[in-house]
């Protein structure tokens, strides 16, 4: 569509063309998750077909997981298109037709779940940490700003592309609409959780989510699931803390996360430091400066990422060098576990041998912590207010689903956290020098 005609529809009611218009021949993707991904809709077609949603394919759904897990390479975009499926499963085949559900929110609905990871960058999560930034800020940004995207939500109506963006930020006054994309049982979480189970191939993260779909009900401002249908939910919640436990906060992938939050942070004091790269690395130049655009961060991707890792093995900065290397070669840091609260002045212990041993600290002794809450039901107040599950009885009232299950009850607000202290142990079983302190930080960490 030409530039003027977009503008023409701007300021006009919704286009109702457009928001209604169907592909003459359903598109399907194959999925190895819901076998088929099922696409009727014009809008969302176009909106898989923009260079911002494409670019989620050179971004890993679960960063350095990989390291630990083989398969774990699947992308940001198979889980957006999987999200998308199930969220047009519960519409179309659960929803639709119930007095509860208003079927004008189904377009909004789709986009939302479709577009909910739009703002991630490469390995999102040591990435925004180095460099203060945040995903879903971003989402918002790439949703409203001039963006391909931006154009096809804008070819519905004038307000689409905010409604989409409200509803993903989950300001939205459309309670329902967000409740299905975010939520203690929401799409996104239900299809992360198979979806990493299958490319990892563990055997915990399995649920019957078909049995969960048709229990699903619409119910003014939440989706709440019939009674009958609580054991499913029971072993979705428990499924999710495994996942946790045993993907998720893996040990060995926090390792990595580590190490490559370290090199990101060593490249950024270098460039302060104005330390001559032998390769001037353009595509952080505006992120190091702290004045990044959204196009500079849209043109970040996980190749672009360990492209760099690659050529700065080359560096002479050992620092730098050495951390990049063991990232490109799988070299990680061994771990002890540690408690923050009773082993602070072994800590402080370590970090003074740690120097005398000429070993930097800051690089190379780390404490990750990850912590967890499985299921929590409602507490006003508290840092992150999560709306329970509810259960829908026979007599049609409400029950919170802990009151009902023992299962959920048992692990609901319970936040477990687990620390460990990262350090290389290569480095310290070299015994050509500083031999006794060396002998020393063993035996501490031992
Ligand atoms: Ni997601």
């Amino acid at each position: 569509m030409a530039t003027e005609e977009l503008g023409m529809q701007r300021g006009r009611g919704k286009s109702m063309q457009y928001a209604a218009e169907k592909l003459t021949e359903e598109k399907v993707f194959k999925d190895p998750v819901h076998r088929y991904v099922h696409v009727r809709d014009l809008v969302i077609w176009d909106l898989i077909g923009t260079k911002e949603f494409q670019r989620l394919r050179r971004i890993k759904q679960l960063g350095t997981t990989f390291l630990t897990f083989h398969g774990a390479e699947h992308s940001r975009f198979n889980h957006s298109l999987g999200v998308y499926e199930i969220v047009r499963r519960i519409i179309d085949d659960v929803f639709a037709g119930r007095p509860e559900w208003n079927d004008d929110e189904r377009l909004l609905t789709l986009c939302a779940a479709l577009l909910h990871d739009l703002g991630h960058g490469p390995f999102s999560h040591s990435f925004e940490k180095v460099f203060d930034l945040d995903h879903e800020e971003l989402t918002r940004a790439i949703i409203l700003g001039d963006t391909e995207v931006n154009k096809v939500l804008l070819r519905v109506s004038a307000d689409f592309p905010t409604e989409v963006a409200e509803v993903i930020a989950k300001t939205s006054a459309k309670k329902l609409v967000v409740s299905l994309i975010s939520s203690q049982i929401d799409a996104d979480r239900m299809d992360y959780l198979q979806r990493d189970a299958y490319f990892t191939g563990v055997s915990y993260g399995q649920f019957d989510m078909e049995r969960i779909l048709r229990v699903m009900r619409p119910r003014e401002d939440q989706v709440v699931i019939k009674k009958s249908g609580m054991h499913a939910v029971e072993d979705y919640i428990m499924s999710r803390y495994q996942m946790y436990w045993q993907v998720y906060f893996h040990p060995v992938s926090r390792s990595a996360e580590v190490i490559l939050t370290k090199i990101l942070h060593r490249a950024k004091q270098l460039f302060e430091e104005n330390y001559a790269f032998k390769y001037e690395p353009i595509h952080f130049t505006s992120i190091f400066h702290e004045k990044m655009t959204l196009e500079d961060y849209l043109k970040l991707d996980e190749s672009v990422i360990l492209y760099y890792f690659q050529i700065w093995q080359e560096e002479a900065d050992p620092i730098l060098c050495d951390l990049c290397r063991r990232f490109v070669n799988r070299n990680l840091f061994k771990y002890a576990e540690f408690d923050p609260a009773k082993e602070y002045k072994k800590l402080a212990k370590l970090t003074a041998l740690f120097e005398q041993a000429g070993i930097d600290p800051d690089y190379y002794l780390v404490v990750d912590s990850s912590s967890d809450l499985p299921y929590d039901f409602y507490r006003p107040g508290e840092e992150e207010e999560r709306l329970p599950i509810h259960l829908l009885m026979k007599n049609g009232e409400l029950r919170e689903l802990s009151r009902e299950s023992e299962i959920v009850d048992a692990i609901s607000g319970k936040r477990r956290t687990d620390h460990k202290l990262y350090y290389p142990a290569d480095f310290l079983d070299d015994d050509t020098t500083d031999k006794e302190i060396k002998q020393q930080i063993r035996a501490l960490l031992e």
